[in-house]
């Protein structure tokens, strides 16, 4: 029977890490993984910053101040807020490595109507995808966890200037790297359901 690749398969989102850190020739290793992505006309709109020092702190400190706000705008209650931005901080700040994916304007064609402007920018978003899922395969390989986070899509300017990184690098992805934890229990993968996700025409 034809069956999916198994190094596919045996990625999964994992959240639980041990303590110790990666090495970095490993996280480097990862990062060209991802730059081996397609890209649209050849472009390379992705830059990466790997973190796995203290700046975490400092990272989630800005997305979560941008969260709070946001939270707070959606009228979310205190107590609930300081409950679910303390959640974010520790399990940023707990993971061994950080890899945030930023998307740039570099290389990418500009055009003076906002649609056509959206769709780059919407074409360098899909190649990010496929690069941060190369990432996660190469780090399944080299028998790391890692989990994809969504949070600095929603405050790209807060993560880049908690890092100080360059105005033009916006964080669009971060993954969560780490030896896995050998307790932590996944959530079962439900089937595809080929026959609704796919047609034919
Ligand atoms: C764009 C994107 C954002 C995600 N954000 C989060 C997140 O913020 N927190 C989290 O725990 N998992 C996050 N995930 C992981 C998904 O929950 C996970 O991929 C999904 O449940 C399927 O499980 P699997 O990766 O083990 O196959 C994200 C995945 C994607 C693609």
């Amino acid at each position: 029977m034809t069956a999916v690749p198994r190094f596919i398969e045996a990625r999964r989102s994992i959240r639980a890490f041990r303590p110790d850190a990666v090495d970095r020739a490993v996280l480097d290793c990862v990062v060209e993984a991802a730059c081996l992505a397609p890209a649209p006309h050849h472009s390379r709109p992705w830059r990466w910053v790997v973190v796995d020092t203290q700046a975490k702190t400092a990272l989630a400190d800005g997305m979560g101040a941008q969260w709070r706000r946001d939270l707070g705008g959606d009228g979310v209650s205190p107590a609930r807020i300081d409950e679910l931005v303390d959640a974010s901080h520790t399990k940023i700040t707990g993971a061994p490595a950080l890899v945030l994916g930023c998307l740039t304007w570099d290389g990418l064609d500009r055009y003076p109507d906002e649609r056509r402007q959206r769709a780059e920018w919407g074409m360098a978003l899909l190649s990010l995808g496929a690069a941060v899922e190369n990432l996660m395969l190469a780090a399944a390989d080299h028998g790391l966890a890692s989990c994809w986070v969504a949070a600095p899509i929603f405050c790209p300017e807060e993560a880049r200037d908690a890092l100080e990184l360059p105005e033009p690098w916006l964080p669009h992805a971060m993954v969560l790297v780490g030896v896995p934890d050998p307790d932590y229990a996944g959530r079962v993968r439900p089937p595809v359901p080929m026959e609704e996700l796919r047609r034919y025409a």
